[in-house]
């Protein structure tokens, strides 16, 4: 069964102003807000509201790797958790985890192994849980873009963040970062992540129909894009670290009057 029936899809997806439904411009990003230090019991965690997405991400490890036989004697190794919860969407979702959600942690894991450096931790694994728990189109993306502020947050080296959106073209019209519905409806929608280190693609997919002239546009739009989305990663993990700088000023402030 579709999971919206085809005559529920608004006519149009774009306004008489030429914005998008939702009042975006076609280059134009949902509303995002990111989170560090958000799960107690992790080495590190992110959050991010995205749109309507929320996403948590959590990282542990170096650990031990369970069970035993994953474990590789010349290096590390990544294992990805991607999960929706059952009241993330509309439909009826599973509890257990489908084909969809392994093909994403499988894709996640793969696009974020190059940042790390998995060669100096031998016999050990990282292990990042992705919780989406109000899923609204892009979850890959937005669920890549945290997972690697998780990872950053932990401490874990790397060789620079890595940032993911989605670009996609409804009703011809070149659009970055698809709602839900748009990507449903969309004639194409292709999910993109860069290392920032090398400023290389480390995740494209594609869904739908494109010419492929159109691909050098379309990688355009993500880049700007992703641009931006790196910033905010950044600001984020800076304000963690001025928080911290001011709370220890503040700590040895208390101390030293303690000591007159
Ligand atoms: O989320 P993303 O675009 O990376 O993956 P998708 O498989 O293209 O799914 C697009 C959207 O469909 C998701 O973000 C959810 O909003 C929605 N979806 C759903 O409603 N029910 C599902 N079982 C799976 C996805």
């Amino acid at each position: 069964m579709p999971l919206i029936i085809k005559d529920e899809y608004p006519e149009t997806f774009f306004r008489k102003d030429g914005k998008r439904l939702d009042g975006r411009d076609l280059n134009e990003l949902r509303p995002i807000k990111m989170e560090v230090g958000v799960v107690e019991n992790a080495d590190g965690s992110a959050y991010v509201e995205w749109g309507n997405n929320k996403i948590y991400a959590a990282v542990y490890g170096p650990r031990e790797v369970h069970p035993h036989h994953l474990a590789k004697p010349d290096k590390g190794i990544l294992r990805v958790f991607y999960r929706m919860a059952t009241f993330s969407v509309f439909d009826r979702k599973r509890p257990a985890p489908g084909r969809r959600e392994k093909e994403i942690s499988m894709i996640i894991a793969d696009c974020i192994e190059p940042v790390l450096f998995l060669e100096l931790y031998p016999g050990t694994s990282f292990e990042v849980f992705i919780e989406v728990m109000d899923a609204d189109g892009g979850t890959r993306c937005a669920s890549t873009t945290v997972a690697a502020l998780a990872l950053a947050d932990a401490g874990v080296p790397m060789r620079s963040l890595l940032s993911a959106v989605a670009v996609g073209k409804i009703n011809g019209k070149k659009v970055v970062d698809l709602s839900g519905i748009e990507d449903k409806a969309g004639d194409a929608d292709l999910p993109i992540a860069i290392t920032w280190y090398n400023e290389e693609i480390s995740l494209l997919q594609f869904d739908g129909d494109m010419d492929l002239n159109e691909m050098n546009d379309f990688l355009d739009l993500a880049k700007d894009a992703l641009k931006e989305i790196h910033q905010i990663q950044l600001n984020v993990l800076k304000s963690k670290y001025v928080k911290l700088q001011d709370e220890t000023k503040e700590k040895q402030k208390e101390e030293k009057k303690g000591d007159k």
